[in-house]
This record gives C-alpha cells, sequence and structure tokens, in this order.
C-alpha cells in the first residue's frame, strides 16, 4: 500500500468541465473515463471492514501522524503563481476531505466520491447536472427533504418531479418520458421501510440512458452496494451511519464513472457546498467503525421488530426482515442485513396516541435524524416527513400515528424495557 499522498488534483478554474456540462447534459453512456486516481492503493482488493480503516487513508506525509489530520486552512502557499503542491484554495481542495472521498470511494466501489455540507448539498449538486425542462422520477416515498427540494426549489427552475411507487420495476416504465433525464432511488425507504430493486430499476435506465442515483443513506455502504448493481450515483446523508455519532452534518456522492465525478467536482467548485475539515476528520472516524456499530444495530432491530409483533396497541410494524414483508426476499438479494429502522403505528391513529408513546421513552430519544450509536424515535408526519402533503404521505401508508425507531447499539435488553413501557 502507498504511504504517499494519491491526489491527482483538478485545477481550481475547471473550465473544461463547464463545457461538458452544457455539452454533454446527461448522456451518460458516451462519457468518458478519465484517470483521476484517488488511491494508488489496493482499495478493491480489501474485505469491507479493512477498507474502513484504511481505504484512501495514510500517515500524513509531512509528519507521519497516523490519523488524518485536521487541515484547518482556508488557503496554500504558493512557491510561484501556480507552483503548489496540488492544493490551491480550500474550498477546491482539502487533504482532510480528499482523505475522506477516498474512503468513501472505496467503501462503494466507485471511481471517485465528493463530499458535501450535507446529504441536501450532495442531492441537489445532482440535480444541478439537469437542465429547465427536464424529469426526475423518484420513489414515492422518501426522505421529506428530497421531496421538499425537487419541489419547492428545482420545480421553480423548470425540473419537473414525479412521484412514484417502483416496487415493480416493469409498471415505474410507465412514469419515464423522453425527458426523463434521471431517476432517483431510495431503499429502503424512509419512513415505510419499503424495498426496491436497485438492479432492475438501473437496467431500465440504462436502456433508456437516464442516469440513475440511489440514496443508500438507511442502508449504509456496510450493508448495501448500488454501484455494483448499476447505479451511476450513490448519494449518503453520511450525518447518518457514516458519521455514526450524531455530532456532526455531511453529505456525499460515489460516482461509478470517474468523468461524472468530474462534473459533479466542478459544480461542487462552482456552487460551494462544500464540508469542513473537522466535520471530515469526524465521518472519517466514525467510518473506521461503521461495520461493527451497523451489525449490532441490525441484531438489535431484529429483536425489537419481533417484540413489537401482536402488541395490542400497534396496528402494523414496518420491517423488511419479517418474512411477509413484500421486500423481503429483494432486501435478502440486495442487503446483507434489514437494516437497523423499524417503523410502526397504532390502532388509534392520531397524532395524540403517538405522542404518548413519544414522549415516554427514556433510553430512546425523541429527535430527528438517525443512525447514530443512540436510539432515536421519530414521528415522521411531524418532523422528518412535515414538507410532505398529508394526502400524499397518507398514499404511501405513513399514517398520523406512525412511529420510527433509529436502533442504536446499547444493550438490547434496555432498549426491548424501554420500549415496553412506553406502549
Ligand atoms: C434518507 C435521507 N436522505 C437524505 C437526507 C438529508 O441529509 P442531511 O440531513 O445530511 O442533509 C436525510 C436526512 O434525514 C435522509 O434521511
Amino acid at each position: 500500500m502507498s504511504r504517499l499522498p494519491k491526489v491527482q488534483l483538478l485545477n481550481n478554474n475547471r473550465d473544461e468541465i463547464v463545457g461538458s456540462v452544457e455539452h454533454n447534459p446527461l448522456d451518460v453512456n458516451t462519457l468518458q473515463t478519465t484517470s483521476r486516481p484517488l488511491s494508488t492503493d489496493d482499495k478493491y482488493k480489501m474485505k469491507f471492514a479493512t477498507k474502513t480503516i484504511h481505504a484512501g487513508i495514510a500517515p500524513d506525509p509531512s509528519t507521519g501522524a497516523v490519523m488524518t489530520p485536521i487541515y484547518q486552512t482556508s488557503t496554500y502557499a504558493q512557491a510561484a503563481p501556480g507552483d503548489h503542491q496540488g492544493y490551491e484554495y480550500a474550498r477546491t481542495q482539502n487533504p482532510t476531505r480528499h482523505a475522506l472521498e477516498a474512503n468513501l470511494a472505496a467503501l462503494e466501489n466507485g471511481a471517485d466520491g465528493i463530499c458535501f455540507g450535507s446529504g441536501l448539498a450532495a442531492m441537489d449538486a445532482i440535480l444541478k447536472l439537469l437542465n429547465a425542462g427536464d424529469e426526475v422520477v423518484a420513489t414515492n416515498d422518501l426522505y421529506g427533504g428530497s421531496y421538499r427540494l425537487i419541489t419547492k426549489i428545482y420545480e421553480r427552475f423548470g425540473l419537473k418531479g414525479h412521484f412514484v411507487p417502483m416496487y415493480d420495476a416493469t409498471q415505474f416504465e410507465q412514469y419515464l418520458t423522453p425527458n426523463t433525464k434521471l431517476i432517483w432511488i431510495e431503499t429502503p425507504t424512509n419512513p415505510m421501510l419499503n424495498i426496491v430493486d436497485i438492479e432492475a430499476i438501473c437496467k431500465v435506465a440504462k436502456a433508456r440512458g437516464i442516469l440513475t442515483a440511489v440514496d443508500n443513506t438507511f442502508a449504509s455502504p456496510y450493508l448495501q452496494n448500488p454501484l455494483d448493481l448499476g447505479a451511476d450515483l450513490v448519494v449518503h446523508s453520511a450525518t447518518k451511519y457514516l458519521g455514526g455519532h450524531s455530532d456532526t452534518v455531511l453529505g456525499a456522492i460515489m460516482a461509478k464513472d470517474a468523468e461524472l465525478a468530474q462534473r459533479l467536482h466542478f459544480i461542487q467548485n462552482a456552487s460551494g457546498a462544500v464540508p469542513g475539515p473537522m466535520d471530515c476528520f469526524l465521518v472519517l472516524r466514525g467510518i473506521k467503525t461503521l461495520h461493527l456499530r451497523v451489525q449490532r444495530a441490525c441484531e438489535n432491530a431484529e429483536k425489537i421488530a419481533h417484540s413489537l409483533l401482536g402488541h395490542p396497541k400497534i396496528n402494523k410494524v414496518y420491517y423488511p426482515g419479517f418474512t411477509d414483508h413484500p421486500g423481503h426476499e429483494l432486501a435478502k438479494r440486495q442487503m446483507r442485513h434489514f437494516g437497523a429502522m423499524v417503523s410502526f403505528d397504532l390502532k388509534e391513529d392520531t397524532l395524540e396516541s403517538a405522542t404518548k408513546i413519544l414522549t415516554k421513552t427514556e433510553l430512546f430519544t425523541l429527535a430527528e435524524s438517525l443512525g447514530g450509536v443512540e436510539s432515536l424515535i421519530g414521528h415522521p408526519a411531524s418532523m422528518t416527513h412535515g414538507s410532505i402533503p398529508r394526502e400524499e404521505r397518507l398514499k404511501v401508508g405513513l399514517t398520523d400515528s406512525l412511529i420510527r425507531l433509529s436502533v442504536g447499539v446499547e444493550d438490547v435488553d434496555d432498549l426491548l424495557a424501554d420500549l415496553k413501557q412506553a406502549l
């Protein structure tokens, strides 16, 4: 494994990329692969648990520091104009961010990674690949903020969003038009935990030259790798499982194709939604235990989901690990475990009855977000999905009493006891 930094950095100016965005908007088939090697190590040969700790990471060349330093600088010294060590200005390049991008690219088996100030900033950059008049077809059961970004921001600039069921890849084709330029998949979906067949949808998209992006936040790269299933882009709110400790907000895109990644680097540099080096450091540190945390959280979630079944107050429990879940067999093929999210709604389907439970848990903290070591409980209708109109959310089963659990890595017996007393 190389011990030297492995960056072939792009120019701050990057005008050549502007050309490709303008003249070749979304024809991913004609994109050529360029070499922007993120790492000279053998990242593809390492097993996942080794990649989390080593991929893209090398001791700091100036001091030998084993942990990636936080390069808290906005600019870099130049010996003469243009004579520098590959770094000019920190919106464009930062070594801490670059180590994280290299690590994430390896975890998702991508050609390159690009980190952003948040998960939504990452999605925003992907939408900026499109032009007015283009259409986005997205899962109809998705994070409320993703829905809001398409409908409230990009529709004003001439994009059109369609939010459709994607559980049947052949049925789903009816929603595609010649203007469809992006398919946005979220799986497992938030908060209904439906499973979308990434491979089948990407096959349909590829045949029509449509770009595909998968929000892999709920699964994390430990459970699912959409690029291996045919997706062009994978997106993470690294705020969640990747960071894993609820102490930072960050987003990431990993691209299968280096040229497409360069277009996103250009958009990022032009628009400016970069993460700070401290946040990159925190996510790098979080990732080192990703496999351990997610494994334990999945095991806890499985026990919790089963314990909720048949409770007299509960109407339905949503968890892809149940054999009668419509996406169970697909989840078994597509994921390595069923995830650590569990949703359920109540027989008395009111906000008031949900609130009684939401305010009674002691270990499950009532809070937005997910994917941290600590267990959280949330009320999607009023919190994460408050921006989706009630009639829209009811169509997918997101009822007024739906409660979402992000199961953490505490002792499961304590978690079970907490839910029992709250219910
Ligand atoms: C599935 C999913 N995607 C994207 C996001 C947005 O990420 P961020 O909050 O980092 O902008 C979230 C946030 O909750 C999410 O749950």
